[in-house]
């Protein structure tokens, strides 16, 4: 199942990350595609919000890994630098563990993924109306079904 939404402001992006936040399970895993600046980050502080996380949600590109206690764990990953290289098997434990993981530019460790994730892609920048794809199969059908603008 795949859906086109718009967002034209933070407060958009944010009633998008709490819809898909109210279905989020043990074990789920989020993929999140788009350029630089695209708001990836910004979504998954949203996400995190509503999972419950007090805590300040930075960008981990640079530890490639965070983890923070919400109503289920969340483990936010920025897997940038694994491009070319494809894999981190330190990360499996949480990829297959029981929180939620959300992965800034997945593709790059597509490999080490399993079949099915909600992917979501982000297309716009800056102070742009961001135009979001969202895909999700099996286990995740029914998140990107509920999805409205
Ligand atoms: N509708 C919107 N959705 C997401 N971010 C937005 C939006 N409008 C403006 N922005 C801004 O765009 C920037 C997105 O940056 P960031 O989330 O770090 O992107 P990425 O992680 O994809 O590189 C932030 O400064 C954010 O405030
Ligand atoms: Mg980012």
């Amino acid at each position: 199942m795949q859906k086109t939404l718009t967002v034209r402001s933070l407060s958009e992006m944010d009633r998008f990350a709490k819809q898909i936040a109210a279905h989020l399970f043990p074990g789920a895993i989020i993929g999140l595609k788009g350029e630089l600046g695209s708001g990836k980050t910004t979504l998954t502080k949203y996400l995190a919000r509503h999972l419950g996380i007090q805590e300040t949600v930075n960008s981990p590109t640079f530890t490639i890994l965070k983890d923070y206690r919400g109503l289920l764990p969340l483990y936010h990953m920025d897997v940038y630098r694994l491009e070319g290289i494809g894999y981190d098997y330190e990360l499996d434990d949480f990829i297959y563990g029981q929180g939620v993981s959300v992965i800034e530019w997945f593709p790059y460790i597509s490999e080490m993924l399993p079949e099915h994730i909600l992917e979501i892609e982000i297309l716009g920048q800056n102070d742009q109306v961001r135009t979001i794809h969202v895909k999700g199969e099996g286990p995740y059908e029914t998140i990107v079904q509920t999805l409205s603008d």
